[in-house]
C-alpha cells in the first residue's frame, strides 16, 4: 500500500521541483535550505546538514492538502450535522465535506427544510 505514493514521492524527489523552506538546525545554528513535504504527509524530522527532510504519512483522521512543512497533520475537523450527509470523507489529504441532506438547503451554518407549495399551487418564475 505505501509502494504507489513512495514511487511518486521519488520521481518528485527527482524532478527537483518540490517546494523548499528555510530552517535554522538547532545543534549548529546553521540555517539550511529543506524540502517540504508532499501532501498526506507531515515533516517527522526537520532536515540536517547530511540528511534531507523526513516525510511521514498522516495518521488517521488527519490529512495535510499542500505541501508542507507542518511538524503535525491538520485535524479532520468538519463534522457532518444531524441534517447532513459526508458527500466525502476525511482523507489523507483532504478534510471532511458535509451537504445538507436532500430536501433541505443550508443558511448560515443551518440546513432549513425546503418548504412545499400547498396543492393546486407552484413556484412563480419571473
Ligand atoms: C481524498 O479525497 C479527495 C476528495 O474526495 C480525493 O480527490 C482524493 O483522491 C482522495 N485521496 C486519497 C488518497 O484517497
Amino acid at each position: 500500500w505505501m509502494f504507489a505514493p513512495f514511487l511518486l514521492f521519488l520521481a518528485e524527489l527527482s524532478s527537483g521541483s518540490q517546494p523548499t523552506y528555510q530552517w535554522k538546525d538547532v545543534v549548529t545554528k546553521e540555517k539550511l535550505t529543506c524540502q517540504q513535504c508532499p501532501p498526506g504527509t507531515f515533516v517527522a524530522q526537520h532536515c540536517t546538514r547530511d540528511r534531507q527532510t523526513l516525510c511521514e504519512p498522516c495518521p488517521e483522521l488527519h490529512y495535510t492538502q499542500y505541501w508542507n512543512y507542518l511538524e503535525k497533520c491538520r485535524y479532520c475537523n468538519v463534522i457532518c450535522g444531524e441534517k447532513q450527509v459526508e458527500v466525502q470523507p476525511c482523507n489523507s489529504t483532504h478534510n471532511r465535506v458535509c451537504q445538507c441532506q436532500e430536501g433541505y438547503y443550508s443558511e448560515m451554518e443551518f440546513c432549513i427544510r425546503h418548504s412545499e407549495c400547498p396543492p393546486g399551487s407552484g413556484v412563480e418564475k419571473l
